[in-house]
């Protein structure tokens, strides 16, 4: 301001409210402090009175009033416009209106499959115990009668970690059984879920990683007839009243007699369709006796104690169940294909 004339300075000011934009609390107060303020522009102006030539002091004094007023004007105007948008917002907003809904997500069909089967054996007592992912070998293999040498090491596939040997990723949640019996006392009933790793080559039918829910029940007396009626009741529940199992002789070096155990198409209902490849029935999981050897290398003895173990394959049966055509989808994460899963499980 200093190279205009001091006389000039009130026009400049006056313009200056004239041109002002004032759309917030913010720039109100701006404007405010400026013109109106403790500190204000005129102020200093009203101060260099004394050096106005005194035939134009009057009409000097009377612009620095005109732009004072001015000022006070606009700010009123303002202030008023700018409450009074407010009011209008809180008026037009109807607090008793439905929000915007958020998309949920859905729960993935393994997570949904795996707390069925879960929320199945809860039901008659079995408890939930989960364990390491990364095992050694005495836990996956040794413990559960796979001695180093043994053949059906072959069976699974194993991920080893580099220069370690001995550790493994596992290969089944059969590590489990032997964690918790090397630290409980029978009576022992427990459902184990987990993921679990197998050096496969990736296809529609097989990946490297997937999931299982082991069954372990350990107590005095416990028979193969237990095992039998334990395993009717879960596919009954798991796949319809009429459901029907069928025991087929197998074997896995940990349990002794051995069996794989089918229930009958609950699609077809056992007439044959494309997903028990026309023979009725589907095979769902593993199970047998525990081998006495098993239970001595956890420190049970196995002339008071017997028990039974079995192992299902979560993806296996959530592809059976939703006729899920290729493992793969699975893992992918593709929305499209999860958001089609909505279950409370
Ligand atoms: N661990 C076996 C598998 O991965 C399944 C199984 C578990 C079999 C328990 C018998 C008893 O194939």
């Amino acid at each position: 301001m200093s190279e205009m004339s001091l006389f000039e300075q009130p026009l400049h000011l006056l313009n200056e409210v004239q041109d002002a934009v004032v759309n917030d609390a913010e720039s109100l107060e701006k404007f405010r402090i400026r013109f109106l303020g403790t500190k204000n522009v005129l102020k200093d102006l009203f101060s260099e009175i004394k050096n106005v030539p005194n035939e134009q002091k009057k009409e000097f004094g009377q612009r620095v009033n005109a732009v004072k007023q001015a000022a006070e004007e606009k700010y009123n105007s303002f202030k008023e416009s700018l409450e009074s948008a407010v009011v209008k917002v809180a008026h037009d907003l109807d607090l008793s209106a439905p929000g915007d809904m958020m998309a949920l997500g859905s729960r993935h069909p393994v997570s949904i499959v795996k707390n069925q089967i879960i929320e199945i054996f809860k039901k008659i007592g079995f408890s939930v115990e989960e364990d390491r992912e990364i095992e050694d070998d005495w836990h996956n293999f040794s413990a559960l009668n796979m001695p180093d040498d043994h053949p059906a090491r072959d069976m699974q596939d194993t991920f080893f970690v580099q220069q370690h040997p001995d550790v493994v990723l596992r290969t089944h949640t059969s590590s489990v059984q032997i964690r918790v019996l090397e630290n409980t006392k029978p009576p022992v009933r427990i459902i184990m879920p987990g993921r679990v790793y197998r050096n496969e080559t990736i296809s529609a039918r097989a990946h490297c990683f997937f999931h299982q829910v082991e069954g372990l029940y350990v107590d005095e007396k416990v028979s193969f007839a237990d095992l039998k009626q334990t395993l009717d009741y879960f596919s009954r529940e798991m796949f319809g009243e009429g459901t029907k199992i069928k025991m087929r002789p197998s074997y896995f070096p940990f349990t002794e007699p051995s069996a794989e155990v089918d229930v009958t198409c609950f699609l077809c209902n056992g007439a044959g369709c494309n997903v028990c490849k026309q023979t009725g029935w589907v095979e769902i999981l593993g199970c047998g006796m525990v081998d006495p050897a098993v239970l001595q290398n956890c420190g049970i003895d196995p002339e008071k104690y017997s028990g039974f173990a079995f192992g299902m394959g979560v993806e296996r049966i959530t592809m059976l169940k939703y006729q899920i055509k290729d493992i793969r989808l699975l893992s992918e994460n593709d929305s499209r294909f999860l958001s089609q899963f909505r279950a409370a499980w």
